[in-house]
């Protein structure tokens, strides 16, 4: 019975509960340390309790902030795509184009900031087809 619960909440609402592969990771760890080079502020460290974070967030669906004791920047798009080393660089892209002051790309390069985590969701509801997520801290 619980079980079965379980089944169907995983089925309405994220589809991706595995750690991101390495290629998507360092997907994410390039755009953001090549940003920050040309910013002159240190390069970010992965973290993997901000991913597991930033997955627990994503899988609930909701196109919103989690509005955590994080910075976080979201990106969604449909339909979906299952290329997660794409789908991170089209998110960093989108964030870096916002520069010089747009708040996604002032995440991205925040000085305060040494670690970063992100998840790549396939949620059913569009316009979350790919939902993308990176939190950062100290
Ligand atoms: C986070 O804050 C925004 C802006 O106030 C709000 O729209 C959103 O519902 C909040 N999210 C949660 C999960 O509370
Ligand atoms: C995803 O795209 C990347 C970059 O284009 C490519 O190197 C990689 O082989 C692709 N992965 C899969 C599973 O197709």
């Amino acid at each position: 019975m619980h079980y079965y619960a379980a089944l169907v909440l995983t089925v309405i609402t994220g589809l991706t509960t595995a750690a991101l592969p390495a290629q998507a990771k360092n997907m994410f760890l390039t755009k953001h340390n090549t940003a920050r080079d040309v910013a002159h502020v240190p390069h970010l460290a992965w973290s993997a309790a901000l991913e597991t974070y930033a997955r627990n967030w994503g899988l609930k669906c909701l196109w919103q902030h989690s509005n955590g004791s994080y910075g976080e920047n979201i990106y969604s798009s449909s339909p979906k795509k299952n290329n997660l080393t794409v789908l991170a660089r089209s998110a960093a892209d989108m964030w870096l184009a916002e520069k010089p002051s747009g708040g996604h790309y002032v995440n991205m390069v925040r000085n305060a900031y040494k670690h970063v985590g992100c998840t790549i969701v396939h949620c059913t509801n569009a316009p979350l087809n790919n939902f993308v997520i990176c939190d950062y801290s100290g």
